[in-house]
C-alpha cells in the first residue's frame, strides 16, 4: 500500500489532553492501587522517562506499551524502589515510594517479575520459592500453600524438586511468577513476562494472569505484544519516554476505527487523484484499485469525497469504513511521536 498524500495527525494529542484532565479530577477522590506523578528518570544526559502521571486502580490489569527504549522497565525499577526518580513521585498502595518508610512498606506489597529472572540454579523450584519467601518474611504456611497453588498453576509441579538450573528458559519464566506471588503481594508487576517463550508457554502465563484477574489483584505488565495487552489488559499506556495515551484496549481501537474509508474504483487515474487530494481532508492511501482515505469526520466528510470522484469521472464499486486493530492504532500513535 502507497502513502500518496498526507500529513502528521495529532489524533493522540488531542486525546491526551482530553483523558489528562478527568484521571486528575478523580484522582482526589479515589484510592489508586498505582498512582504516578510527574514521574522522570535522567541517566546522565539520557532522558529514560518523562514527566509521566497515570494511575492504576484496584483490581486493574495495566499494560504498560512502548517500542525498545521507551522506558517501561525503567518505571517499572523507579515503581518497585529499586531506582530512585529524579523528580516526581508515585504511591503504591498508598505508600509514597520517595519516603524509606513508604518504599519499605511498598516492596511487600509489590511482587515483581523482572526482565532478568535471576534464580538459584543450584536449588529446586520449591527451594528458590521458600528462600524467596523467607527474604519476605511470609510465614511458612503461606509460602507453602502458596509454592503447591502457583507450581500446579502453571504446571511445574512434577518437576518441583528438580535444579531450575536444568530448567528450560519458559520453566524458568514460570518460577519467576511464582516468585512474585510468594508473599501474597495486592500488586504484580511484570515486565515483559511472556518475552522469548513459545506460543504454548505464553498462553499459559496469560491464561494464569487472567486467573489471577479474578482474584482481584493488581496487574501492571510491560509488553510489546498488543495481542496480550489486549487480551488480557483493562487499561493501556502508550510509552515512549512520555506517555502518549493511556485508555482502555477497545477505546484506543475505535479512536482510530471509523476515522478511515476505503472506496473501490472501476479505475483510479490522475484527476480522481486531484480531486480527492484538493479536498485536503487527511492522508490518501492508494492499494491498486482501492482508495483508503482517513477523515476527521467520517459521515460529513464521506459524501464530499463520493461526490468529488464522481465529479472527477470516477466509477465507486463500494465505500467501506475500515475498521483498524489495536496494533494499527498503536503503529500510528506511536509512529507520530
Ligand atoms: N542504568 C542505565 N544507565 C544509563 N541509561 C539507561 C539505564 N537504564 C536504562 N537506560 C536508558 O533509558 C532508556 C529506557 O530504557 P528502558 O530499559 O527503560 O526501556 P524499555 O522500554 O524497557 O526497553 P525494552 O523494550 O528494550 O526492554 C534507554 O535509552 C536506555 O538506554
Ligand atoms: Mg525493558
Amino acid at each position: 500500500m502507497t502513502k500518496i498524500y498526507g500529513h502528521n495527525s495529532t489524533n493522540s494529542h488531542h486525546l491526551y489532553e482530553f483523558i489528562c484532565p478527568i484521571v486528575i479530577r478523580w484522582s482526589g477522590k479515589m484510592s489508586f492501587a498505582i498512582d504516578v506523578q510527574h514521574l522522570t528518570k535522567k541517566f546522565h544526559s539520557t532522558l529514560a522517562v518523562d514527566n509521566l502521571t497515570f494511575q492504576v486502580g484496584k483490581g486493574e490489569v495495566f499494560g504498560l506499551l512502548g517500542p525498545n527504549g521507551a522506558g517501561k522497565t525503567t518505571t517499572v525499577r523507579m515503581l518497585c524502589c529499586l531506582i530512585p526518580p529524579t523528580e516526581g513521585s508515585a504511591s503504591i498502595g498508598g505508600y509514597d515510594i520517595s519516603s524509606i518508610e513508604g518504599s519499605m512498606k511498598a516492596r511487600k506489597i509489590i511482587g515483581l517479575v523482572p526482565d532478568n529472572v535471576g534464580l538459584y540454579d543450584t536449588l529446586s523450584a520449591v527451594e528458590n520459592l521458600q528462600f524467596y519467601g523467607k527474604m519476605y518474611e511470609a510465614p511458612d504456611q503461606l509460602v507453602n500453600n502458596n509454592i503447591e497453588k502457583y507450581l500446579k498453576m502453571l504446571d511445574l509441579w512434577e518437576k518441583r524438586n528438580q535444579s531450575v538450573g536444568t530448567y528450560s528458559k519458559g520453566m524458568r519464566q514460570k518460577v519467576a511468577v511464582a516468585r512474585a506471588l510468594i508473599h501474597d503481594p495486592e500488586i504484580l508487576i511484570m515486565d515483559e513476562p511472556t518475552a522469548n517463550l513459545d506460543p504454548e508457554a505464553s498462553r499459559t502465563i496469560r491464561d494464569f494472569i487472567i486467573e489471577l484477574k479474578k482474584e482481584n489483584r493488581t496487574i501492571m505488565l510491560n509488553t510489546h505484544n498488543l495481542d496480550e495487552a489486549q487480551r488480557i489488559c483493562t487499561k493501556i499506556g502508550v510509552l515512549k519516554t512520555h506517555m502518549i495515551t493511556v485508555d482502555t484496549p477497545g477505546n484506543l481501537q475505535r479512536s482510530f476505527s471509523g476515522s478511515r474509508i476505503s472506496i473501490k474504483l472501476a479505475d483510479i487515474n490522475a484527476q480522481i487523484l486531484q480531486a480527492v487530494k484538493a479536498l485536503n481532508l487527511g492522508n490518501i492511501f492508494q492499494d491498486s484499485g482501492t482508495l483508503l482515505i482517513d477523515l476527521a469526520d467520517i459521515d460529513k466528510d464521506t459524501p464530499v469525497v463520493v461526490n468529488a470522484i464522481s465529479a472527477a469521472g470516477g466509477k465507486i464499486k463500494s465505500v467501506n469504513e475500515v475498521k483498524m486493530s489495536l496494533e494499527e492504532a498503536y503503529f500510528k500513535l506511536v509512529g507520530e511521536e
